[in-house]
């Protein structure tokens, strides 16, 4: 019976035992890892011994927690997102010397968007890195941007400006809305972002529900054969009046199907398109950022249906599915990473010493995945699984060729 490790945050950490993890719910974890006949012990950090390849931690067995000193697993599903340099450090030596998924939790809105930028300009809203000079033509182009931090979430920090006229803009700050002329808007958005790191972003004119934009959260994670899927998708609607819908600024979230038939004549269509969409940009990402395995998409659906990307999630909180009463979809967001973790370590298995970590740092292989059409695509998947399926006889260099070409991916 395999150990898979969960790291996690302090502060859900010391909350094990209490059950009080907040958003986490390392229940269905358990539940999942129990299925597949795995043990899960939590870690966190700050009680982890590098040196001594150990760390005090809660196992899960038997449906209770047992906290003691441990080995470190070979295989960690990274749920943390350290601040301080010191622990940063620590989290990328453990990646380099275990295999760590998802071991970035954190990345800049304008890295990734750069990343896009190669392939899918067409589903992006002009960004550029602030500047007072960028932003006067940025206002000259666009007649609505938002200007965001690179790296904080949750809705934290966004302005969003709006031409109302010739001479007038509507300003929306975190806490206040305001109307202003054009150079005051300038002035005001520059003072508010001062030195700090920011985009300015062409507006997307999101589809509304009742008067009140949505944007939609997009779950993409590798799962039990390696490979990218498209987990769910739930909707996020502006609280009324509000320029974000983030539930942590009191959006609400509704079902895709809902919104999507409020707004359009093709909901499937659409819903079709987000997922694809959502999928090729992920395996594409997949191909450039490191262990890369769980996100979260935002995407925005412009009223003619067309999807947009707005943001990835290094580290998606999940909860949003519960809250859109999709109970099943959001246990299987926390079973994919327990499903793509016993993979892993199938794969790494003894034949190669159980180590693919440095499989992770390698140049990655570009693959043609974003410009197959479904059946294509499908096909590429059906013929990698089989390739999988070979008589041991081959097993050793078919079996690893396979794998190192995946886990490049
Ligand atoms: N370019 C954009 N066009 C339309 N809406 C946007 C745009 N950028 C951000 N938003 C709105 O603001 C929300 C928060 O922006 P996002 O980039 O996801 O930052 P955060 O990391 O704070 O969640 C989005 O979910 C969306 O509702
Ligand atoms: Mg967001």
């Amino acid at each position: 019976m395999g150990t898979i490790g969960i790291l996690v945050d302090l502060d859900v950490f010391r909350n094990i035992k209490s059950g009080k993890t907040g958003n986490e719910k390392l229940e269905y974890y358990n539940r999942a890892a129990v299925k597949q006949g795995l043990t899960p012990v939590y870690l966190c950090l700050e009680r982890m011994q590098l040196s001594k390849k150990a760390a005090y931690g809660y196992k899960y067995r038997n449906g209770s927690y047992v906290y003691n000193k441990y080995a470190i697993p070979k295989v960690i599903h990274n749920r943390a997102m350290p601040f301080s340099k010191e622990l940063q450090q620590k989290l990328e030596k453990l990646s380099r010397r275990y295999e760590v998924f998802n071991s970035c939790t954190r990345y800049s809105k304008y890295r990734i968007h750069r990343i896009l930028e190669k392939r899918f300009m067409e589903h992006l809203p002009t960004t550029k890195g602030y500047g007072r000079q960028r932003l006067r033509d940025m206002m000259k182009s666009f007649k609505s941007l938002y200007i965001k931090p690179q790296s904080s979430s949750i809705g934290k920090g966004i302005i969003k400006i709006a031409r109302q006229s010739d001479r007038l803009w509507k300003i929306q700050l975190p806490h206040k809305t305001k109307v202003m002329t054009q150079s005051r808007t300038e002035k005001t958005v520059d003072q508010y972002v001062k030195s700090k790191d920011y985009i300015i972003q062409e507006a997307i004119p999101l589809a509304d529900y009742q008067g009140k934009p949505y944007d939609v959260r997009v779950s993409v994670q590798r799962g039990a054969d390696g490979q990218w899927q498209m987990t769910g998708m739930y909707g996020k609607v502006a609280r009324k009046g509000s320029h974000v819908t983030n539930v942590a600024r009191r959006g609400t979230v509704k079902k895709c199907s809902v919104l999507f038939s409020h707004s359009f004549q093709n909901p499937g269509q659409v819903a079709a398109e987000v997922q694809r969409v959502s999928l090729q940009m992920t395996q594409y990402l997949g191909e450039q950022l490191k262990n890369l395995a769980d996100v979260g998409l935002d995407i925005g659906v412009d009223r003619s249906g067309k999807p947009y990307f707005i943001e990835m999630n290094g580290r998606d909180q999940r909860y949003g599915f519960k809250k859109a009463k999709m109970k099943k979809t959001f246990y299987r967001t926390y079973e994919n990473p327990i499903l793509y973790a016993k993979y892993i370590q199938q794969s790494s298995g003894t034949q190669h010493g159980g180590n693919l970590g440095r499989l992770n740092g390698m140049r990655k292989r570009k693959t043609v995945w974003p410009n197959l059409d479904r059946r294509s695509r499908l096909k590429t998947q059906l013929g990698s699984y089989k390739n999988r399926m070979v008589s041991s006889s081959q097993f050793s260099t078919t079996r690893f060729s396979v794998i190192k070409n995946e886990r490049k991916r």
